[in-house]
């Protein structure tokens, strides 16, 4: 897209950035953005810095097929005839979703998760689910905690939606639980509440942390205590090793303090932007009557998307199907190749840099089994300046960590994804890092 005129024409409206919603002039709105416009300007770049999945798995998706699969579906199971199915998939549909039965099948089935199809909401990918779940659960003034650093989309959304927003500290294999109990506290006593905690307990973005079993039962021990609601963010729980499972937050949830969410988008397909919440709580109106939270998730949803394209859906409908019902199955040959990848990672960083336990230069890394990040510190500032630098002299980008931190944190330290590159990329990558840093070394 051309750049637009650097000044508004005589006689058409000027409007003053000022008078925006402040969340549009927060950098951290902006800070995707930034990544794409640093990719762009140094495309022969190799690139650590997309969360965006391996474009290979595209060569052999068939739409055509997917959606004939899940219109037969319609047909077989759920007694539709022609005019039905194509009233199914190209009118507008219900905000709920059309697949629901579908997903909370493949999560009863693989994940453990008690979900009933009117306990889910369909939504256009994770990132929608996650903002009505803000705007439905939080009043205003209510406050959210956040384990930092922690995924932009939802410290933005946050923003966005003016709620305020608390750290809790990730130390490496969970959040700081005496941090979430003062934070409450600190809370409290100025009149306020901290309604809910967002988390990924399975490999986070940016962190890579996962939680073990005895700290997911903690969480919800003090989730119970401090009467929060978890927002449970499950986007790379699929890449965990088949013999290493560990139970979500929801499947270990007996007094439905969990809120699920999830998405296609790695597992699949981003582009067919499909994401799901469990949404399983019951609310209670004033005069008594009991609905579950998934229908007032789709009633704000009705207001911002209306509903998720039917289309779309089947697509992800036609996928699910086609792999037995099963997300685990769908994911499973992704989830062997990120793995792979991100043990090349590992590899090569020891490789050309040694075993990080060894190095007294402020240079390490963490080694995650799972999800697409691991995180590297540096021994100097890891600002957009040494970014362009790297990209410039060395060929090689990351991400810069520091918008990820809330209230500061993660100057010197950087992100890397290895989802999107060719293993032979993920070497090369890997000795131009090193390079950098021998460079950062040689001018200190
Ligand atoms: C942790 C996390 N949650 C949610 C999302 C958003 O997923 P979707 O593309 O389904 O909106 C992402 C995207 O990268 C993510 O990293």
């Amino acid at each position: 897209v051309a750049a637009p005129a650097a000044v508004n024409p005589p006689g058409v409206v000027g409007l003053a950035a000022a008078e925006l919603h402040p969340s549009v002039n927060d950098p951290l709105l902006d800070s995707m953005n930034f990544l794409n416009e640093v990719m762009d300007r140094y495309p022969d770049a190799i690139s650590f810095a997309p969360g965006a999945p391996d474009e290979s798995f595209f060569v052999d998706i068939d739409v055509a097929a997917y959606l004939q699969r899940f219109s037969d579906y319609l047909c077989d199971v759920r007694g539709l005839d022609q005019a039905g199915i194509r009233r199914a998939l190209f009118q507008y549909g219900p905000s709920q979703g059309l697949i629901n039965d579908l997903v909370a099948e493949a999560l009863r089935r693989d994940l453990q998760i008690p979900a009933q199809p009117q306990d889910v909401v369909i939504t256009v990918g994770c990132q929608e689910a996650l903002v009505l779940a803000l705007r439905v659960l939080h009043r205003d003034g209510d406050v959210l905690a956040v384990v930092s650093p922690s995924y932009v989309g939802v410290t933005g959304a946050a923003r966005l939606l003016d709620i305020p927003v608390v750290a809790v500290q990730d130390l490496g294999a969970g959040p700081d639980l005496e941090v979430l109990r003062s934070e409450c506290a600190r809370v409290r006593a100025l009149g306020g509440r901290v309604r809910s905690l967002y988390v990924a307990p399975d490999f986070a973005n940016p962190s890579g942390s996962r939680l073990d079993l005895s700290t997911r039962k903690a969480l919800l021990d003090h989730a119970e205590r401090l009467d929060l609601l978890v927002l449970e963010d499950s986007a790379y729980a699929f890449t965990a090793a088949d013999d290493a499972p560990l139970p979500t937050l929801k499947a270990l949830d007996t007094t439905s303090r969990v809120v699920h969410f999830g998405t296609f988008a790695k597992v699949a397909i981003p582009g067919a932007r499909v994401g799901y919440v469990v949404a399983d709580q019951w609310v209670r109106d004033g005069s008594g009557d009991v609905r579950r939270l998934a229908v007032d998730l789709a009633t704000a949803k009705s207001m911002v998307t209306v509903n998720t394209s039917p289309i779309a859906q089947a697509l992800i409908g036609g996928m699910l199907l086609t792999h037995g019902g099963s997300l685990a199955t769908l994911g499973r040959a992704k989830a062997d190749r990120y793995r792979e990848n991100l043990r090349l990672l590992i590899a090569a960083l020891r490789r050309h840099l040694g075993d990080p336990a060894d190095r007294v230069d402020g240079i390490g890394w963490t080694e995650p089994t799972g999800g697409f990040f691991l995180r590297m510190r540096l021994p100097v500032p890891a600002d957009e300046a040494l970014l362009h630098r790297c990209a410039s002299e060395f060929g090689v980008l990351w991400t810069p960590m520091q918008a990820f931190y809330i209230g500061g944190g993660g100057e010197r330290e950087i992100r890397l994804s290895c989802s999107y590159l060719k293993p032979a990329q993920i070497d090369e990558g890997v000795r131009r890092l090193a390079l950098f840093l021998a460079d950062i070394d040689a001018r200190d």
